[in-house]
C-alpha cells in the first residue's frame, strides 16, 4: 500500500489507482458533502476532511467508510453503499491527496473522539497526540 502524497495541492488525478472514478465527484455524489467539507470549515455534523490524512491512513479510512459503526457504534455517519472497491479507493485517494493544513478548520477533534482502528495502529506514527 504505497501511498504517494504529492507535495503540493494537486487534484487526485496524479496517482489515482482507479481510473473511471473521480474521488472529488464521488464526495458529492455519495452525499458526503452534506455532513462534511473539504478545504474549509464544515457546516455539517461531520468534521472538515482536508486534514484527515494527518491522522488516518488508507487502512483506517477503508475500515471507517466500509462500516463507521464498527469503529464508533453511536456515530451518525451512515454506512454507505459502495459499488466496488475501486470506487471506495478513489474516494480514499482523494481524501489522502487533499491533505493540507487549514488553521481555520480544526478537524483534529473528531480524531480524538474515535479510537484508532487496530489494523491501522501498526502504521500509525506520531499522529495521535493529546
Ligand atoms: C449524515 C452525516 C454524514 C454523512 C452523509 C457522511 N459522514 Fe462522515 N462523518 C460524520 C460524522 C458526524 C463524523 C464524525 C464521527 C462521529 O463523531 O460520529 C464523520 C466522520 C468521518 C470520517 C472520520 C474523520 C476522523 O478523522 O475521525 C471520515 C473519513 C468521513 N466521515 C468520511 C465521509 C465520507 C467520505 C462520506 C461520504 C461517502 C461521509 N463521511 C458521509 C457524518 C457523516
Amino acid at each position: 500500500m504505497a501511498l504517494v502524497v504529492l507535495g503540493s495541492a494537486r487534484p487526485a488525478a496524479g496517482a489515482a489507482p482507479a481510473p473511471g472514478f473521480d474521488g472529488k465527484k464521488l464526495f458529492i455524489d455519495k452525499g458526503c458533502f452534506a455532513c462534511h467539507s473539504v478545504n474549509g470549515p464544515s457546516a455539517g455534523p461531520g468534521p472538515e476532511l482536508t486534514q484527515v490524512a494527518y491522522q488516518r491512513d488508507a487502512v483506517w479510512l477503508r475500515a471507517w467508510l466500509t462500516d463507521p459503526k464498527k469503529l464508533k457504534n453511536d456515530t451518525v455517519m451512515p454506512k454507505l453503499p459502495w459499488k466496488s472497491q475501486a470506487e471506495q479507493d478513489a474516494l480514499i485517494d482523494y481524501l489522502l491527496a487533499a491533505r493540507h493544513p487549514i488553521p481555520a478548520a480544526d478537524s483534529t477533534r473528531a480524531g480524538s473522539r474515535i479510537p484508532p482502528c487496530p489494523s491501522a495502529s501498526s502504521r500509525r506514527a506520531d499522529a495521535e497526540s493529546s
